[in-house]
């Protein structure tokens, strides 16, 4: 696995030596075990199986009993639970790299990873796989022994880290969707983040298109924007002097919740857009452009913020323009859209630092988000975490089942759409824009837990009750 470190610092992981013995305690049911057993003690390659089990209960002593440094774990084991891959990767005596076997369905190898876990490995457990583990055994103990002498701040790592405690504790406002560069998933994930916390979480949200690139908003809700644009309003804007009011706001939004559920039956809305520009060349006109159209965004998200719970900006991706920079400065939360693509981490990184060291954007207000997510992408969550310096906010998995590009073609938001019955491939990308949902705003858990201990079945409330 490349190391994002490596390519860009040259890498200070310590390497294992090359000829230092490296011990590996393999917990998993017999059948996932018996192919490591080649490893005898006396492999070339110096990699050994000291010992098996399949009771996570044994699992602590084994560890003080035989060392090992690496160990690898499966989820089939008895007793076996999410912080257990915590609790071992923060080995409190020495270093252990925690190597996860996972079912190559569901989010299982994700979760693993984002909870501490090194890197894993999809079951069945073949003579390939073993031989990949055995070249990649020494790297992984290197990383492990990287984040070992690290603050254990560096180690926090999880599931839902930046998500507020309590069910009270979280904080409406404005949430700008950015990255700095076009197929991240700015669009998809603010339209379907919108929606959840709306037509799903009942608060009111604001949709703004502010993508000087060219709006998609409209495309992705199948409702045409006519006067409903953010053109039209910055115009209205500067003829008012540069002063917004909620009425010439209110003028140029439009109630999306009727158009997405012919069923609503709702008076009131709760999800209004204001529609972005229709062609590229409006984004440079006078009412949108540099400081004149960067002071409009600031000023309407500064209105938006009063009068809706959240508002959620999608952004496109040139920091340059007055808009896109406004709105990151004026937002309360930066969902950073990241990909497993390392070009744009790379260049996400340092234009981040850069808003962050020479434009006085507070660091803590971006949240990292990794979408389209593959763990056949190779690179480790843990690692980007580290090279971003950011924990990870939330994980939203890559959908292979082509449902979230349907539901762009469809016009209608994946997550409405299969929120209550979805096909087995799109699960775990629902799950991972829920996530999304949650870390803003964390009563929507409970409001889909709630759902699922009513009647509902074999929709997303099916994906609370899994075994997580
Ligand atoms: N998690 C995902 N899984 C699969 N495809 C995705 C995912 N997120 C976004 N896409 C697809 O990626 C493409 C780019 O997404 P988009 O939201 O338009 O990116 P951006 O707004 O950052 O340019 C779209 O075709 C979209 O359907
Ligand atoms: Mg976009």
């Amino acid at each position: 696995m490349l190391k994002l470190s490596k390519i860009f610092e040259n890498g200070k992981a310590p390497d294992a030596r090359p000829d230092e013995p490296i011990g590996v305690l393999v917990a998993a049911p017999p059948e996932l075990a018996r192919p490591f057993m080649d490893l005898g003690p006396n492999h070339p390659s110096g990699v050994h199986v000291l010992a098996t089990t399949r009771d996570a209960m044994d699992l602590p002593d084994d560890i003080r009993n035989f060392k090992p440094q690496v160990v690898v774990i499966s989820p089939e084991i008895r007793g076996y639970s999410p912080d257990l891959i915590t609790r071992l990767s923060k080995w409190p005596d020495f270093p252990v790299a925690v190597i996860g076997l996972a079912s190559p369905s569901g989010a299982w190898g994700v979760e693993m990873t984002t909870l501490g876990a090194i890197a894993f490995y999809s079951v069945p457990v073949t003579p390939g796989v073993v031989t990949q583990f055995v070249d990649e055994a020494r790297g992984h103990l290197a990383q492990a022994r990287l984040r070992w002498t690290r603050p254990l701040v560096d180690g926090e790592v999880g599931w839902r880290p930046a998500a507020p405690a309590a069910p009270a504790g979280y904080r409406t406002g404005a949430l700008a969707c950015w990255s700095t560069k076009g197929g991240d998933g700015k669009t998809t994930l603010a339209v379907n983040l919108a929606c959840l916390l709306s037509v799903v979480a009942g608060r009111t949200v604001l949709l703004i298109d502010a993508d000087m690139n060219c709006g998609r908003v409209a495309l992705h809700l199948d409702i045409p924007p006519t006067q409903n644009t953010i053109l039209h309003l910055a115009s209205d804007y500067q003829a008012n002097g540069n002063k917004l009011e909620i009425e010439m706001l209110r003028k140029r939004t439009l109630t999306a919740d009727a158009a997405l559920d012919s069923r609503t039956k709702q008076v009131e809305g709760r999800l209004f857009v204001l529609f972005g520009i229709v062609q590229i060349q409006q984004g440079s006109a006078g009412p949108l452009f540099g400081k004149q159209g960067q002071q409009f965004m600031t000023d309407l998200i500064r209105l938006a913020r009063e009068h809706y719970d959240f508002v959620v900006i999608d952004l496109g991706s040139n920091t340059q323009m007055g808009p896109h920079f406004g709105a990151l400065q004026a937002s309360d939360q930066v969902l950073f859209i990241n990909t497993s693509d390392r070009s744009s981490l790379y260049h996400n990184r340092q234009t981040y630092q850069a808003l962050v060291e020479k434009a006085d954007l507070r660091a803590d207000k971006f949240k990292l988000v990794m979408n389209r997510y593959d763990p056949d992408d190779r690179i480790d969550l843990k690692d980007v975490a580290e090279f971003m310096g950011l924990p990870v906010f939330a994980v939203v998995p890559e959908d292979r089942s082509r449902n979230v590009i349907a539901s762009v073609n469809q016009g209608r938001p994946f997550a409405l759409q299969y929120l209550q019955k979805h096909p087995p491939g799109a699960e775990s990308t629902l799950r991972g824009m829920l996530s999304v949902a949650e870390g803003v705003y964390p009563p929507i858990g409970k409001t889909l837990g709630d759902a699922r201990n009513s009647k509902a079945r074999g929709g997303v409330f099916g994906l609370f009750g899994g075994k997580r």
